[in-house]
């Protein structure tokens, strides 16, 4: 052989003798799971930096970027979970954890915007007080996926303005927007808000300034959020997405399922349900969510 090749095999070998070294460092792992995944993620990552043959700089400035992504992050701000959503990694995870159940609501990501013990709202409340964007009634019902109504499901909602912001996101705001209620005694839940439309992912930091870099946009398609639990049903997160909005091709988080996308029908001022009168425009959609038993039926 020669000097070269014999250089080449030594130099794979040193390589693939590294990570067998680093993966047998877990092997004594108390959890067998920790000793598998890392065991996986090590194999993954040493295959990730010998196949693009990573640069020392590189890998500096990829230090550089995790280090910023955790400087900016504090208790309104996760930068680590955009990083995971701008990488599909958030999507590929409720992939992995929701397996394809045809009659089942299917789920989609989480986001950064969720708040604890939101208000508890009744059936046809209006949670839109205060937000700027024309009102818009969402009404649904919650059953199992054999058809049984499920009176009761703890329905949590939340979405942005139509400027695309959240309550969270304004300076000292108050809670709007989000709120929880339950399920009717026939499994049906109703309430107003407003029409939510699209909005750009915080973008003002490390995450931002690697989709500029991919020439990606930052923008996700209007959704409403929903969390909803039943006892003995596994809970769903998932959105609405509004029919026809421009960037439902493009989420900067992969979320959009085509299950998901209702039309939010536009009306004139009048008449509207719950024996409200709109002096404005308005909006209505519907949401039929099903959720799946936790052991199969
Ligand atoms: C959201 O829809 O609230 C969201 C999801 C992922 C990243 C940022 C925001
Ligand atoms: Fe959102």
């Amino acid at each position: 052989m020669s000097t070269q090749i014999n250089d080449a095999v030594r130099q794979a070998a040193r390589e693939a003798g590294l990570t067998e070294e680093v993966v047998a460092s877990f092997a004594a792992s108390a959890a067998p799971r920790l000793r598998d995944v890392m065991a996986s993620l090590v194999r993954h990552l040493h295959a990730f930096i010998r196949d693009v043959r990573l640069t020392q700089a590189e890998w500096d400035a990829a230090i550089a970027f995790l280090t910023s992504a955790g400087h900016i992050t504090d208790e309104h701000r996760q930068e680590f979970i955009l990083l995971s959503d701008v990488l599909g990694a958030s999507m590929m995870t409720v992939a992995v954890n929701s397996p394809a159940r045809s009659s089942a609501t299917e789920s989609t990501v989480f986001g950064p915007f969720f708040v604890e013990d939101a208000p508890l709202i009744e059936n046809g409340d209006d949670i839109g007080g205060g937000m700027s964007g024309r009102p818009c009634h969402v009404s649904g019902s919650v059953r199992s996926t054999s058809g049984a109504p499920l009176p009761g499901a703890r329905i949590e909602v939340w979405a942005a303005d139509d400027d695309g912001f959240y309550d969270v996101q304004y300076e000292g705001a108050a809670l709007a927007g989000r709120a929880h209620l339950f399920a009717d005694d026939a499994g049906a839940f109703e309430y107003w808000t407003v029409q939510p439309a699209a909005y750009p992912i915080p973008h003002d930091g490390p995450v931002g300034d690697l989709l500029a870099a991919a020439g990606r946009s930052p923008m996700r398609p209007a959704h409403i959020h929903f969390m909803v639990t039943h006892p003995g049903y596994e809970t769903l997160i998932t959105h609405i997405f509004v029919e026809g909005d421009e960037w439902l091709a493009q989420d900067a988080v992969f979320g959009v399922k085509q299950s998901l996308i209702v039309p939010f029908v536009a009306h004139s001022a009048g008449p509207g349900p719950g024996g409200r009168t709109l002096d404005q425009p308005w909006s209505s959609a519907v949401f039929d969510i099903a959720l799946a038993p936790s052991e199969p039926e």
